[in-house]
């Protein structure tokens, strides 16, 4: 990053947390990443592809504006009997996917979701802005979704946006407002544009706010909670929300260090990981944090 922009690897670590990221390279697509995590969520849950009744993709960075990267994912892995949509919930997206699909099939319109955050944050970032070209990195997990019996699944969600605040993070062009052309490129407003410190504020006090708001509708208090995946943005968000939220870091998985700012891909990523540890263990109490460009933000209590 030093010899791109002017940046120090010690102003990256101690503004964020984050040491490395994942770059994918150019030929795979987000589709293609997110055809990879789908296709271990559906082995590890015994699910083949054409049992999937509802295939969401969350993405902010689609492959192409039409049509949805979810259909792509689709053609992909075979999931034929599907209905593919996408959902734009920038970093809150895979929060926002899970309670679509879990709308879908508590109101028996499925029994099978497949729900993948997929993103390439690599292709739409500024590579010539150190504000937020430290940021980001590429990543997509993936998950089953199905009706269970007895206590597990998503016991109190809560969501909200304030789109008062679109342009706090936000690319001002390339869509059908300011069509691509070679204004757009040269001033190069088709890519990701950030007021970071106004986005910080925001976050720590909205994603605080929402924890407590899932906890109360899951009838949990603060103390139940056994693991709390937020998203990961920056290990000072985190730590503040934390904080704010009255949560323990002994109970916060964190990863930012490894793969920065997956958008809605972290939280899948970072559950992912805490299985192959062993720290998410059956009936653990999770809370799910997370914020983003919309503005966006939501939690959501889950008895795993
Ligand atoms: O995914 C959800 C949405 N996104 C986020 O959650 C991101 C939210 N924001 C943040 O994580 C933080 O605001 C940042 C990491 C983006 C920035 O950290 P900060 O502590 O808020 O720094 P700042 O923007 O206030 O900038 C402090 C200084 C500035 O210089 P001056 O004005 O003090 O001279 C910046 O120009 O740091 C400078 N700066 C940098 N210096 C070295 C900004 N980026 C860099 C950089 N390297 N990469």
């Amino acid at each position: 990053m030093e010899s791109i922009v002017d940046t120090s690897d010690e102003w990256i670590f101690e503004r964020t947390g984050i040491r490395e990221r994942r770059i994918a390279p150019p030929e795979m697509t987000a589709a293609a990443m997110g055809a990879g995590a789908a296709r271990m969520a559906m082995e590890r849950a015994g699910v083949a592809p054409e049992d999937v009744d509802i295939l969401i993709v969350s993405t902010a960075t689609p492959d192409r504006l039409l049509p949805a990267t979810s259909c792509d994912i689709q053609a992909l892995i075979g999931a034929t009997n599907a209905v593919a949509f996408d959902v734009v919930g920038a970093c809150t997206g895979f929060l926002y996917a899970l309670t679509v699909a879990e709308g879908y099939i508590s109101t028996g319109r499925g029994e099978i979701a497949l729900v993948i955050a997929t993103e390439k944050l690599s292709a739409i970032v500024d590579w010539e802005d150190r504000s937020t070209c430290v940021l980001f990195g590429d990543g997509s997990g993936a998950a089953i979704v199905r009706s269970s019996a007895g206590e597990k699944g998503i016991l109190g969600t809560h969501h909200q946006s304030d789109g008062r605040l679109a342009n706090l993070l936000y690319r001002p062009a390339g869509g059908a407002a300011i069509p691509m052309d070679e204004e757009v490129l040269r001033n190069r407003t088709h890519l990701i544009q950030m007021s970071g410190r106004e986005v910080f504020k925001h976050a720590v006090r909205a994603m605080a706010d929402s924890a407590g708001q899932a906890l109360a509708r899951s009838g949990w208090a603060l103390d139940d909670v056994d693991l709390v995946f937020p998203h990961q943005a920056n290990i000072r968000i985190i730590k503040a929300t934390a904080r704010y939220a009255g949560l323990p870091m002994e109970k916060v998985f964190v990863n930012v260090h490894r793969y920065g700012n997956m958008s809605s891909a972290t939280i899948p990523v970072a559950m992912d990981e805490a299985i192959e540890e062993g720290r998410l263990q059956p009936g653990m109490k999770l809370l799910l944090v997370a914020f983003g460009a919309g503005l966006t933000w939501g939690a959501m209590a889950v008895r795993w």
